[in-house]
């Protein structure tokens, strides 16, 4: 199982060093879409964040011929009937972080009920055909400002009461530690363990 190489369906750097970090202990190396050589965007049409994952992860998978792994996330507010859900990038049709996020501030002026979750889904597909998925979920309320520096996204408006802040105050092994990517990237290195038991991937 060492010296396996895997795609990853995106040049994102900070999911690079998040799958790096969590595969490389099991002995899988994680390149990005540049490093294997391909340009790989398929139309990201599914109708949930694990269709989509898939088909970035088939689509990266196909153009490289090695195993690929894809995430697919964004924020479901309860009030707001789970939106923007799988349209989080592109809310609103706005061009930024910051007008997305004053984009859902203003749809949710006279809220009350500010529950809210992240969700990500993680797919890996195999050139044999085979799919693995899981999914990863971080719930938390709105804030009705942006607070805090770190992270990117909505994390200024994510507020944990665990923490008592929001995701753009506390540190990345903080965020890691709870997040939707992180519990879905540790499933994922669960299930990969059994796969790796039953199957011999060359
Ligand atoms: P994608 O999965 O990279 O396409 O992200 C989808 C959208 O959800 C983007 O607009 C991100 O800003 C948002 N999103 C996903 N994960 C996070 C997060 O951990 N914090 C804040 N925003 C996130």
């Amino acid at each position: 199982m060492s010296n396996l190489r895997f795609v990853l369906a995106s040049n994102n750097k900070g999911k690079l060093k998040e799958m790096r970090e969590i595969l490389a202990e099991l002995g899988i190396e994680v390149m990005s879409q540049k490093e294997a050589g391909i340009a790989s965007e398929p139309e990201e049409d599914g109708t949930t964040f694990e269709e989509n994952a898939i088909i970035k992860a088939r689509a990266a998978m196909e153009a490289s011929g090695l195993p690929a792994i894809a995430d697919d996330s964004g924020i479901a507010v309860d009030a707001l009937n789970g939106e923007p859900g799988i349209y989080s990038a592109r809310y609103g049709d706005c061009g930024s972080d910051e007008e997305r996020v004053e984009y859902l501030l203003k749809n949710m002026e006279n809220e009350e009920h500010r529950a809210a979750k992240f969700v990500s889904s993680i797919a890996v597909a195999f050139p044999n055909g085979d799919v693995l998925t899981t999914l990863g979920e971080c719930h938390g309320t709105l804030t009705y400002a942006p607070i805090g520096e770190n992270g990117f996204g909505y994390d200024p408006i994510f507020y944990m009461e665990q923490f008592g802040r929001t995701l753009a105050q506390v540190s990345a092994e903080e965020k890691n530690s709870v997040s939707h990517r992180g519990r879905a990237l540790r499933a994922m290195k669960e299930k990969l363990t059994e796969y790796f038991k039953e199957n011999t991937i060359c």
